[in-house]
């Protein structure tokens, strides 16, 4: 079964054909940092109106990577929630046409379900169940992944999402956007030593994160640097940052991990490609002797091969939308 899948959650433009769930056939990402660079952050405007000029073109040479028509698809796939709005109508009324003129089953797929499937992608072999720390922009959570469409939260953010505060610190360092990004490529020879943040805890909650008091004492740190008059030294910042967003993620998980008695961690979200939860992540498996699955860097930011992988098991499992689809800003991802 080929399905066209398309994303348009954030700042990417994205369609790709996937066959049976796990073989990119293509997979075309029109990104819109430079456009949003200047302001420091996404623009919901902004993106909204840059999907709606690049959607055609983005899904015309996803069919034509792949050599195949319209005639060769099987079902049309679509992110409709969570993401901005604005940029979520654009893919599902995109896909909704399509579906409408050719006669296509149209698949509504959940965005963190999709960075959860670029796994499917990267690792043939993969099959649910396995526990999953989801960690991107907008969200931040632990969750169970009994069946490819069925999902347990164990624990999430209260407050920012780990790539939210990674940003919003980059942003306060005067590094430019994409924040968290470029903060682990400039941190990558500082010091992880150099400034001490604290480890915030839930009350009672042990596995929910809080990013927010994290994001803030970075934010006070440069304040108060600024005020003094004294340089601080970015590398170092960074990777201290970093290090303690990291630190957050893995304790949690070792304890929902261990409490739980699952013995298979899958990675998935934006801030997957991190180097230092990569590695850090990597060494708690390693110590636990729990197998490790982390996405492929090329597909741990948005794109519409995860959707299309994704979008194969909502059908299967009976997820078809009708012409009613609407696009929803936030959605449980149970
Ligand atoms: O999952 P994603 O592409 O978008 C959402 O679905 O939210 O995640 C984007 C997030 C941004 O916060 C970005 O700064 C972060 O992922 N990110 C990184 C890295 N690459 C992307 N954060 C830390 N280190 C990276 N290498």
């Amino acid at each position: 079964m080929k399905i066209l899948a398309i994303e348009s959650s954030c700042d990417e433009t994205a369609a790709s054909v996937v066959e049976n769930g796990r073989k990119v056939m293509s997979n075309v990402v029109a990104s819109q940092v430079p456009e949003h660079k200047i302001y420091g952050g996404v623009v919901p405007e902004i993106a909204s109106r840059r999907h709606a000029e690049a959607i055609s073109g983005v899904v015309e040479k996803a069919l034509s990577d792949a050599e195949l028509t319209l005639d060769d698809i099987d079902a049309v796939a679509v992110t409709y929630a969570p993401g901005l709005i604005g940029a979520l109508l654009v893919g599902v009324n995109y896909a909704k046409g399509l579906s409408y003129g050719r006669k296509l089953p149209l698949i509504p797929v959940h965005h963190l379900r999709s960075h959860i499937a670029a796994n499917y992608i990267t690792h043939q072999e993969l099959k649910p169940p396995f526990f999953c720390l989801v960690v991107s922009g907008g969200n931040t959570m632990m969750v169970e992944v009994k069946d490819y469409t069925d999902f347990k939260i164990i624990g999430r953010t209260r407050d920012d999402a780990a790539g939210e505060a990674l940003d919003k610190a980059a942003r306060t360092m005067g590094i430019p956007y994409p924040g968290g990004l470029n903060m682990d490529k400039l941190a990558k020879d500082g010091d992880n030593t150099a400034f001490r943040f604290p480890t915030p805890k839930v009350e009672n909650c042990p596995y929910d994160f809080s990013f927010s008091g994290l994001k803030t004492s970075v934010i006070n740190t440069i304040h108060n640097a600024e005020q003094k008059g004294t340089e601080i030294n970015k590398a170092d910042l960074g990777a201290s940052f970093m290090k303690a967003v990291s630190n957050c993620l893995c304790k949690n998980t070792e304890k929902a991990m261990l409490d739980l008695g699952h013995k298979t961690l899958v990675l998935a979200g934006g801030v997957s490609a991190n180097s230092v939860l990569r590695n850090d992540i990597t060494e708690l498996c390693k110590k636990h002797k729990w197998k490790l699955y982390l996405p492929e860097l090329s597909l741990c930011g948005d794109n519409a091969a995860m959707v299309g992988s994704q979008g194969y098991y909502e059908y299967l499992s009976g997820n078809v939308a009708d012409l009613e689809l609407n696009a929803y800003a936030g959605m449980s991802i149970e």
